[in-house]
């Protein structure tokens, strides 16, 4: 019995997770005159599915910001934040602010309605993602209150042969607006009353009701003589609600094997099991309107890789595009009201360059650039999407691995700088925030500029996510996986890669993955010396002696030795070897040591004492000095030969935990990266 009862509780809690109120207002079922009322109060169910996908994109949210001096728009609705971000796109907000733009001035009417847009970019640039992005974006706004819209049915009796009277009910095949419904020449009278001009909104102009609806509607008008009132008494309309997986709204069309594709995959195709019910192959209802461009009506189709579709097809799109209609074998006409997205992947663009089926498409289309990815900062987050701590169990990902693949990938992608001697490594890092001397923000623009083809070719986030997931599985990392596994993997692949046309790339690209090796490098010796210097004490006593010393200094006085008690000159050497770690030149030190000294002042009249961590530079140099001084006593090169005395071993161990607390190092790596410095540092001092 017991269990029983919390089988029942489960299954009780399941059901109280459902929304009751959601479902019954995606389920409303009215009559035309209901839904008149509704159009009254919020003319805006009526939109087309480009102001509707406007409107869905809008509704997440934007915000703006500056980015080299020109301000850009960011729409949350790309962070996927519904999904958990999980087709969320970064880095993009350039290429995203334009198809938002053009979804803008297709909701108004300005043309771009009539064009189908094309996301053209290097292979694994993300646009597969963004239509998918769209579609499901389309599919929740139906949900909502604000993305409602809504169909009907039509109610009929039906005479068979023998006699029966059969109850039918005829969903529009089509799921068209309501209003389509009202004769076209009773529309602007009706429309105006409906939604005042001065609500501020228009109910848009639109077409004819599809051959099926036309059908039924002409006959039920024949029926009751032009009684207009009795043939809508049959209607019944209700919320649509758009779903890809139930071909509501939504659609996807991929090209395949030719022959085995047609027309009707489009637009329909006779259901001969019907002709024998209606009599007819021209009788609409024994046609089934289950074509991609009939499914998608009121939403979105996709067209997966448009330029492999065959040519018979090209007229069917374009004539969708351009005209908002198609053409069902053995029908007139027939009016849509869809947004159609197309891609294609750069190699197959320049490909048919020439081609007439581009001829005829280039025109008719609003092609959208879709680049990688060219700021370290947003490439990086591709991979932390994918490899976290949350999705990796199991294997610890060494600190800076993800980083290290993504510089290599957005080096990949960036074309040498032509000028100002700068190198493609400082070009990465300008383009990621970084401010160089002497470099303004007018030079990045510059360098932009002068690659305008920047992004559109290199090594795609693809590439770098399977070999990233190959080092994961290997079992060479015992448990950790660090910036060389995935460098190395990274390496191999370039072997057997597919995309990379010439051996000259391939050489360039393995240069690159020596420069993010140089790279790793540098930031792993500078951590590490961090790590040993990042004793608070020593710093704070080396800080005060500093200071005491250029007060001292500054003031031409002497400082009071703390041992001896006696006046001694400043201490020459100790401040300059603090103040060479950050490059202080002899001609600027006066003006370094005035300058601390003034704002120390300064704190000390807001009666606020100095901490060195507010000063960056500082900060810098007085850990550098302190891993000096500290760097012999721990004896770091003494670590690649493994005999170790106990003294040192307890320094090292030190050093791994802060390591392992402050920059997220386990066991593994930590004591990796320190044999690593400490052969970087054996290898300085055999030098010298
Ligand atoms: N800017 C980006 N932001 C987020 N993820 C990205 C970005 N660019 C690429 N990706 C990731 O790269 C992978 C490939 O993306 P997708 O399949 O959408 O590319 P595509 O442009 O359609 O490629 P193809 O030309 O081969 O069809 C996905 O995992 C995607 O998440
Ligand atoms: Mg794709």
């Amino acid at each position: 019995m017991r269990e029983m009862r919390e089988g029942e509780s489960l299954l009780a809690r399941i059901a109280a997770m459902q929304d009751h109120k959601a479902y019954q207002e995606q389920h409303w079922e009215g009559s035309l005159e209901d839904y008149l009322k509704i159009v009254r109060e919020n003319p805006k169910v009526t939109r087309t599915a480009f102001q509707r996908i406007y409107d869905m994109v809008l509704s997440h949210g934007k915000s703006e910001y500056i980015d080299n001096k020109k301000k850009l728009v960011r729409y949350h609705f790309f962070h996927d934040e519904k999904f958990g971000g999980k087709d969320a796109i970064y880095g993009l907000d350039v290429p995203l602010m334009k198809l938002v733009n053009v979804f803008k001035s297709a909701a108004q009417g300005y043309g771009t309605e009539r064009r189908v847009i094309l996301l053209h970019g290097p292979v694994g640039s993300s646009k597969s993602t963004i239509a998918r992005l769209l579609k499901k974006g389309m599919e929740e706004y139906s949900k909502t209150p604000e993305g409602a819209l809504y169909t009907f049915a039509w109610e009929l009796d039906r005479k068979r042969d023998d006699g029966t009277i059969v109850h039918e009910v005829m969903p529009c095949p089509m799921n068209e607006e309501p209003l389509l419904l009202i004769p076209a020449d009773w529309r602007q009278k009706v429309f105006s009353e409906l939604c005042p001009p001065e609500s501020g909104y228009r109910i848009p102009v639109m077409g004819e009701l599809c051959p099926a609806c036309r059908y039924v509607f002409k006959e039920k008008m024949a029926e009751y003589k032009g009684d207009f009132s009795k043939v809508i008494s049959h209607i019944h309309v209700r919320r649509l609600v758009l779903s890809e997986k139930d071909r509501v709204g939504i659609g996807t069309f991929q090209p395949k094997d030719e022959k085995n594709q047609d027309s009707t995959e489009l637009t329909g195709d006779i259901n001969y099991r019907k002709i024998a019910e209606y009599g007819s192959d021209s009788d609409p209802r024994a046609f089934n309107f289950d074509g991609e461009f009939n499914i998608a009506n009121r939403g979105v189709i996709e067209f997966v890789e448009v330029l492999k579709l065959d040519v018979a097809f090209l007229y069917d799109l374009l004539g969708a595009s351009q005209e908002h209609k198609i053409k069902p074998k053995k029908f007139p006409q027939t009016d849509i009201d869809e947004v159609i997205v197309g891609h294609t992947n750069e190699p197959e663009y320049k490909k048919l360059q020439n081609n007439e089926f581009m001829e005829a498409l280039r025109d008719r289309t609003v092609k959208i650039d879709i680049p990688y990815i060219t700021k370290l900062t947003e490439e990086v987050k591709i991979y932390e999407k994918d490899y976290n701590s949350e999705k990796i169990r199991g294997k610890h990902i060494a600190p800076h691995t993800l980083e290290m693949a993504a510089m290599w990938g957005v080096l990949t992608r960036l074309e040498e700088p032509k000028k100002h001697n700068l190198t493609i490594l400082q070009k990465l890092k300008l383009y990621n925030g970084k401010t160089l001397p002497n470099f303004t923000e007018d030079n990045i623009k510059e360098l932009r500029k002068e690659a305008n083809r920047e992004g559109m070719e290199g090594i795609s986030p693809r590439y770098i996510q399977d070999k990233i997931s190959n080092a994961l599985v290997s079992d060479k990392g015992e448990g950790c996986v660090n910036p060389f596994m995935v460098l190395n993997e990274l390496e191999s692949g370039l072997r057997q890669h597919s995309l990379i046309s010439s051996e000259e790339q391939r050489k360039r690209f393995r240069e690159l993955l020596g420069t993010v090796k140089q790279e790793y490098e540098d930031i792993v010796k500078n951590e590490v010396q961090r790590a040993i210097s990042a004793d608070e004490d020593a710093i704070s006593k080396l800080c005060g002696n500093y200071i005491d010393n250029i007060k001292a200094y500054t003031q031409k006085e002497k400082v009071r030795n703390k041992y001896t008690g006696q006046y001694e000159e400043p201490d020459e050497r100790l401040m300059r070897s603090i103040e060479e770690k950050i490059d202080i030149p002899e001609s600027r030190k006066d003006d370094f040591r005035r300058e601390i000294m003034n704002y120390i002042g300064a704190l000390a009249i807001e009666g606020k004492t100095f901490n060195y961590r507010t000063n960056e530079r500082l900060h810098k140099a007085l850990e550098l000095k302190l891993f000096e001084d500290q760097k012999d006593s721990i004896k770091l090169k003494n670590l690649v030969s493994s005999v170790v005395d106990k003294e040192t071993q307890e320094k090292i161990d030190l050093v791994k935990q802060r390591m392992i607390k402050n920059y997220g190092y386990c066991e593994i790596c930590s004591t990796d990266v320190l044999n690593f410095v400490a052969s970087i540092f054996a290898r300085g001092d055999a030098k010298e």
